[in-house]
């Protein structure tokens, strides 16, 4: 058995079983909150923001809460990280302090960075690269809602950002199928392609990779999407508007997934942009079940990571 890593950057360094552990987990806190109330009693996360947060920030906050311990806001406006102290040295000072960090950053190398240099776990909270935590919420819906993952047909349609490349490695390491339909110019990037198509080669997979939203929903279980312009990515919104049109989900494009499909969208939402109104507050939609999914499989991870 491949022992846990420290940290939780990507599900990539976790094998199926042990992510698979860990979304159970997240169910049964869910359903028995007292058990676990005192499971992470006096343990101190430091959280840190160099990007706004509504849900990561709360349900981080109130997840180590329950659990018995402590959360401490960190916003970059207000910590030396944000006047220039080096990445390495906030860890190695904060290692000292507390006993977890989280961090919501731009470049994926800050977070490595800061893993490489703490000697306590180190959760992603988002980077431009990937967003775990939300592809486990994600997934553990899924498995509350439809009862499995394995062969699940699920579809992404939009920018492939880094909630495109985690949901990719996630579904194709846990053997859902996974489509996907970006614009030209905005695929995914092709190493998470590589990495996708590596994993799917053990847990069967089938993988598509198309510029066509409507190849991409036939018969989907799942329809899956996020915003057309990223933190941080403000400047090309006027651009982006014009390169997602058609990348739409609406009334018209949902008619070919199927009828009982679930749709999905990581939030905030831009009705009227990547979303209609209909399609988010209409009967499939199961958005609010998966933001509530941030709180119970982040106390997951921190118990998995934290309790020793
Ligand atoms: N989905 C998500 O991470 O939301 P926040 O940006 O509000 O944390
Ligand atoms: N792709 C979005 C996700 C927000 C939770 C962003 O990075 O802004």
């Amino acid at each position: 058995m491949k022992t846990l890593p420290k940290d939780f950057l990507t599900t990539q360094d976790f094998t199926p079983q042990q992510l698979l552990d860990i979304i159970h987990l997240g169910i049964r806190m869910k359903h028995n909150k007292k058990r676990y109330a005192n499971s992470l009693k006096g343990k101190k996360l430091a959280m840190i923001f160099e990007k706004s947060s509504t849900r990561t920030r709360v349900s981080f906050e109130a997840g180590i809460y329950e659990l018995g311990g402590i959360g401490f806001f960190l916003s970059s406006r207000d910590i030396q990280l944000g006047r220039g102290e080096p990445i390495a040295d906030t860890a190695r000072v904060l290692s000292r302090y507390v006993d977890g960090i989280m961090i919501r950053t731009f470049g994926h190398e800050r977070v490595e960075e800061l893993a490489k240099y703490a000697t306590i776990p180190v959760i992603n909270g988002l980077s431009d690269w990937l967003h775990p935590c939300q592809a486990m919420a994600d997934f553990q819906t899924i498995l509350e809602k439809k009862g499995y993952i394995r062969g699940i047909r699920f579809c992404y349609i939009g920018d492939g950002n880094n909630m495109a490349h985690a949901l990719g490695l996630l579904a194709s390491q846990l053997g859902a199928h996974f489509s996907i339909a970006s614009p030209k110019n905005y695929e995914i990037d092709p190493r998470i392609k590589d990495m996708m198509t590596h994993n799917a080669q053990t847990s069967g997979s089938e993988l598509l990779f198309t510029n066509n939203p409507k190849e991409a929903i036939q018969n989907a279980d799942v329809v899956y999407t996020d915003v057309w312009t990223s933190m941080g990515q403000e400047e090309e919104s006027q651009k982006r508007l014009k390169d997602f049109q058609g990348f739409q989900i609406n009334e018209e494009l949902v008619k070919y997934a199927k009828k009982d499909y679930l749709f999905m969208h990581c939030l905030p939402a831009h009705r009227g942009e990547e979303v209609t109104d209909s399609v988010i507050e209409g009967p499939n939609s199961v958005v609010w079940d998966e933001a509530e999914n941030r709180l119970h499989i982040q106390k997951a991870i921190m118990y998995t990571l934290m309790r020793a």
